[in-house]
């Protein structure tokens, strides 16, 4: 049986979430995984339990057949997952199918602390990242340098969980000297920990073990990526990223080996692209053709709500994507959005001063100055939630999806043209 990767092409909020449940509910997987990010990702969902914002837990929660895995990839905010499993469960999701890798590490408090005071400080500076605030970058950080909390940990002698909270109490409580930030005191945070210890119990497993021999059993494995691969700490635009690997080559770490046998990667990209927080963004649209795809495509943050920045497809950030990821296909959403314009534009080139290339700076300030090349197109300005098969679509749509395919060099699986599970057209998953 093959395993399924799913990771975003662009800088997050492609709809993931939908493509998941989608798939999840075709191919009925034998586990669903998230192998990266934390409660920085939002993924909205829409089905017969209405609409849900998924934060950690993975968008197959809602097939009951699917064992749904958190893998050590990921990092936890305790009071956020338990938040989002009693909100499953007032709406009657199961959610007894769910695990959580004992190697993955918790976002505490004082990570939610830090990620506050530097971005202050960076804001003074100039140097604002425009996070989620969720503590992912402390944490993940916290993580390299060894000095993170893991599920595991939690389970341990109770001697040991003692000495490792008090010490990295104290460690945060100095880092946050200065700051306007402050800590509750150690005896309330190791309460809050064992408590949260008694509620997860049940779901903690070796999860790289557990998905190993699964693999070698022939199950059917989906892994769902969060955030996206121009946020990847390593290959996106860097330092205006998130911290955590958001492409394929994460997904393996992620998870905590290869599987064998054959690979589906899967590439989703809105037919537009948006970003949020600060950084680069050649096709950023500032003006009322951006407004018409916030506005159109509801492009607000699902986890924070701020308003998302929007512009036009770009071919060559695309292409750099497939590069990384090795897409065996991709997935365009949200297309509907484009179904008002007159002319839709792809980005096929950058131009600086003479000079043009086809291929990502790596500095900020370069990019900021790159002017996008654009290919113009004719749109299609017919409404497209109602279209069942590709061939159904109208022909200058047919056209812009196949100079995708050209440009980026991957062809295109499925197209959502709605957020419905049923507004989707299936070409070949
Ligand atoms: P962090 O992951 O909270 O540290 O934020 C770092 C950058 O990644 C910021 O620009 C965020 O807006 C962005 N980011 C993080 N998670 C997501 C996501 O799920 N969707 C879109 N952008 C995200």
């Amino acid at each position: 049986m093959p395993t399924i990767i799913i990771v975003g092409g662009q800088w997050g909020d492609e709809g993931k979430g939908k493509i998941v449940d989608y798939i999840a509910s075709s191919v009925k997987p034998d586990f669903g995984v998230r192998f990266n990010g934390g409660a920085n990702a939002g993924h909205s969902i829409e089905n017969n339990y209405g609409k849900t914002v998924l934060h950690l837990i993975p968008s197959t929660v809602f097939t009951p057949s699917v064992l749904s895995v958190i893998a050590s990839g990921v990092v936890i905010d305790p009071t956020e997952l338990l938040k989002e499993i009693n909100e499953l469960n007032s709406l009657e999701v199961d959610t007894s199918n769910l695990r959580i890798s004992d190697r993955a590490h918790l976002v505490m408090p004082w990570h939610k602390a830090r990620d506050r005071a530097e971005e202050r400080l960076r804001q003074k500076n100039g140097q604002r990242i425009g996070t989620t605030g969720r503590g992912i970058g402390p944490c993940n950080g916290d993580k390299v340098s060894r000095e993170g909390l893991r599920v595991g940990d939690l389970f341990q002698t109770p001697a040991y969980l003692e000495q490792r909270v008090r010490w990295l109490h104290k460690l945060n409580e100095e880092r946050l000297i200065g700051t306007e930030e402050e800590l509750e005191p150690f005896t309330t945070v190791f309460g809050w920990l064992t408590w949260f210890r008694e509620q997860i119990s049940s779901f903690v497993v070796k999860s790289e073990k557990v998905l190993f021999e699964a693999d070698q059993d022939g199950k059917l494995l989906l892994l769902e990526g969060a955030q996206g691969t121009l946020l990847d700490v390593e290959f996106g635009t860097y330092p205006k990223v998130t911290s955590s690997g958001t492409t394929r080559l994460g997904a393996y770490q992620g998870i905590g080996f290869v599987p064998q046998g054959e690979t589906k990667v899967i590439g989703v990209f809105k037919g537009y692209v948006t970003r949020v927080g600060e950084g680069p963004f050649p096709t950023e649209e500032l003006g009322p053709e951006g407004e018409n795809m916030r506005f159109v495509g509801k492009e607000f943050g699902a986890t924070t709500g701020r308003p998302r920045r929007c512009g036009w497809f770009d071919a060559i950030l695309a292409r750099y994507a497939n590069q990384i990821n090795g897409f065996t296909s991709l997935v365009l959403t949200k297309t509907d959005v484009m179904d008002q314009f007159e002319t839709v534009k792809v980005c096929t080139g950058y131009r600086l001063g003479e000079e043009e290339f086809a291929y990502p700076p790596l500095v900020e300030d370069e990019f900021a100055e790159c002017k996008p090349v654009y290919e113009e197109m004719t749109g299609w300005q017919t409404a497209t939630n109602n279209c069942h098969k590709f061939e159904e679509l109208p022909k200058p749509m047919q056209t812009y999806c196949q100079r995708i395919e050209e440009l980026t060099g991957a062809k295109i699986s499925l197209i959502s043209v709605g957020p419905a599970r049923e507004e989707t057209i299936e070409i070949n998953i």
